[in-house]
């Protein structure tokens, strides 16, 4: 078992094993909020309590919070005591919430199963669940006492889960250049889930995702470059019911596209750009029309009735940019580059 020194204040580590009982406290009670199909695939190593959630983003919901603290009450949960999600990013978005308003607040331990999880939803603290058919809009900031990464989860995923976790690879590799030469240099045994490279992935991209946290922990500054790809990206995930990932990375697209078109981004950066979405094979074609610009009037980052947005400037420059709908539905109305 290896322990990651990111400075965010709890203890991340990464095994091959599953050995997190070594971890936990026996003196103190654990509430197991566990992702349906990871249950059946795994849920011969998991013993204790277990609130059954998902599968996936059906987690974020605001009965599976209900359920979770029923869970908590029917065995007596005290503030000391923990919620462990295991699941994807969608399991630790929702058992963190719980875990973070439960007695306002009981320890929280976070396994993500998913790339996607491991790469970026579980560092940070954020949590959330979807409400009204908005992303994320409810949620608080509430970090994990311990993050367990194994890498023997990554084995079953399935192919569209993994290309999906590749939408926030491409964001950081936008947010950094160095982690761009890198997976230029990578991608292709990144797709193939080569293991030593995918451990350097998930190593890489939480370095780079707690330096930013680090600097803005409740997000009024620089952790908005975070959600790059994520204006246009969430309102594709809900108007067009795609996953995560998978719209964040046709969100990087758009944004990158309006950046261009905006002349804040040149034409070789597009490329660059837009190469690296074609090589992980992820469709950016969803027609933008008004019905998913008015999706994105629900976006945290806006301002006075305008729409916020995180645009690259270079490979590792991003600028944030208010647009309005109207003028946003101009930028993005002709198809094509
Ligand atoms: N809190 C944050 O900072 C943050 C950051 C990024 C994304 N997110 C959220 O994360 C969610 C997406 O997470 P995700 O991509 O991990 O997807 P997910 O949690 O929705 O899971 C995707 C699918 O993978 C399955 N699965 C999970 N682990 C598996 C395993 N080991 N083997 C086989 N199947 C497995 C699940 O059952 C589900 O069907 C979104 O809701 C997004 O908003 C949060
Ligand atoms: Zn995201």
């Amino acid at each position: 078992m290896k322990k990651l020194d990111l400075k965010t204040g709890y203890d991340i580590y990464i095994d091959h094993d599953y050995n997190i009982n070594t971890l936990l406290d026996k003196d103190k009670k654990y509430l197991y909020v566990i992702d349906e199909v990871v249950l059946n695939l795994y849920g011969s190593n998991i013993s204790g309590e277990k609130v059954i959630v998902g599968p996936g983003e059906k987690a974020k919901d605001i009965s599976t919070i209900l359920k979770i603290y029923d869970g908590c009450i029917e065995i007596g949960l005290e503030r000391d005591d923990y919620i462990v999600a295991i699941g994807g990013g969608s399991t630790g978005d929702a058992a963190g919430f719980a875990a973070s308003t439960f007695k306002r607040g009981i320890g929280f331990i976070n396994v993500p199963t998913t790339l996607l999880a491991m790469i970026d939803s579980s560092i940070g603290g954020k949590t959330a669940i979807d409400y009204n058919g908005i992303k994320n809009q409810i949620g608080t900031f509430y970090d994990p006492s311990i993050v367990y990464m194994d890498m023997k989860f990554l084995k079953t995923l399935p192919a569209d889960v993994i290309k999906s976790s590749m939408g926030e690879v491409i964001k950081y590799a936008v947010l950094s250049r160095s982690f761009y030469e890198w997976l230029n240099k990578n991608l292709d045994m990144v797709l193939a889930m080569d293991s030593d490279i995918i451990e350097e992935l998930v190593e890489r991209c939480t370095t780079i995702k707690a330096d930013i946290v680090n600097q803005d922990r409740i997000d009024r500054g620089v952790r908005a470059y975070l959600n790059l790809g994520h204006t246009i990206g969430h309102a594709i995930e809900m108007y067009y019911g795609v996953s995560h990932g998978l719209a964040v990375a046709a969100g990087i697209y758009y944004e990158s596209l309006i950046s261009y078109r905006m002349g804040m981004l040149q034409e070789g950066t597009l490329q660059f750009i837009i190469s690296l979405i074609d090589r992980c094979a992820v469709d950016t074609q969803y027609p933008i029309d008004k019905g998913l610009i008015s999706l994105m009037a629900h976006d945290k980052k806006n301002t006075n009735g305008r729409l916020g947005f995180i645009l690259p400037e270079d490979i590792g420059l991003v600028k944030k940019v208010m647009i309005d709908e109207k003028e946003l539905y101009d930028i993005l109305k002709d198809p094509g580059i």
